[in-house]
């Protein structure tokens, strides 16, 4: 993708990678519409960045298609969508609370992110250069104990966008995936001021120098993350597996 001159709606902005990214994307001179469930905070950065903002819940197909219609109104140019919504929270397979976190986690992170898309995709084809981002987790490929069903997701939209790509390859849309690292924010509660995950500025800054430099990416490694994500291809799963949870302890 180019990253100048796009008119860009960032679905999960108001904290956190979306945040920054917008504000990223803004920097490069391209316009930039936010979108979160937290008018208030919407309202807020509207005034002090100067976004525009949509009110939106991914977990709600009604929500999805009102932002869609009030955002493409506004933006008929629009072409590059950031499926950014996610949740992560800590579940137990043993524990009752269980599958209410399961199903919260694939409505949010899985069906949120297909409907957004599944949204979107018309209008982005006939644009003639569009761009599809979403954002999976170096825990698609070796999985935190914590954490099942958001493991999962992440894993799911690696290989949704691996299959959306075929599907669109003879479209105008690209398909460009980000897989994070653990980065400082509030994804899960404390976890921006983990010294051991990496700061957001250098995961904005890296994913940046990627997307800048190499216009045909289609999915976003930055070296912090590749331990995870290569553990299984380089031959190394079951001591990435262990390092990671032990760590995580
Ligand atoms: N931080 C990490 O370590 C990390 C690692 C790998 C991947 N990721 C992924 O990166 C993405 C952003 O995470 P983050 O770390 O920036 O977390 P964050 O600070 O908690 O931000 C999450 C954003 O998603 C929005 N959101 C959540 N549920 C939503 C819903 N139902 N509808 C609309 N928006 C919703 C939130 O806005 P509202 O609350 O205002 O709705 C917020 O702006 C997620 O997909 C996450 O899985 C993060």
């Amino acid at each position: 993708m180019h990253t100048s001159g796009n008119t860009v709606f960032i679905a999960g902005a108001t904290q956190g990678i979306g945040l920054a990214l917008a504000r990223r994307f803004q920097e490069a001179g391209n316009t930039v519409i936010i979108g979160g469930r937290r008018t208030e905070i919407l309202e807020r950065l509207a005034a002090e960045h100067g976004f525009e903002t949509v009110t939106i819940d991914v977990t709600d197909p009604a929500s999805i298609q009102t932002a869609r219609d009030q955002v493409l109104a506004a933006h008929p140019e629009l072409n590059v969508l950031v499926a950014m919504a996610g949740i992560m929270v800590a579940e137990d397979v043993t524990k009752p609370d269980f599958v209410e976190i399961a199903q919260r986690t694939v409505e949010t992170n899985i069906l949120g992110t297909v409907r957004l898309i599944a949204a979107f995709t018309e209008h982005l084809q006939a644009r003639s250069e569009s761009t599809i981002v979403t954002v999976s987790s170096g825990l698609a490929h070796t999985p935190l104990g914590i954490t099942p069903s958001y493991n999962g997701s992440k894993a799911f939209i690696h290989l949704f966008s691996e299959t959306i790509r075929l599907q669109l390859a003879r479209s105008s849309v690209k398909v460009v995936e980000l897989c994070a690292p653990a980065v400082r924010t509030e994804l899960m509660p404390g976890g921006s001021q983990v010294e051991g995950f990496y700061p957001l500025e250098d995961y904005i800054e890296d994913t940046w120098a990627i997307l800048s430099s190499q216009p045909d990416v289609t999915e976003v490694v930055i070296d912090r993350v590749k331990p995870l994500r290569y553990s299984e291809v380089e031959d190394r799963y079951a001591a990435t597996v262990e390092m990671l949870n032990s760590h995580a302890h």
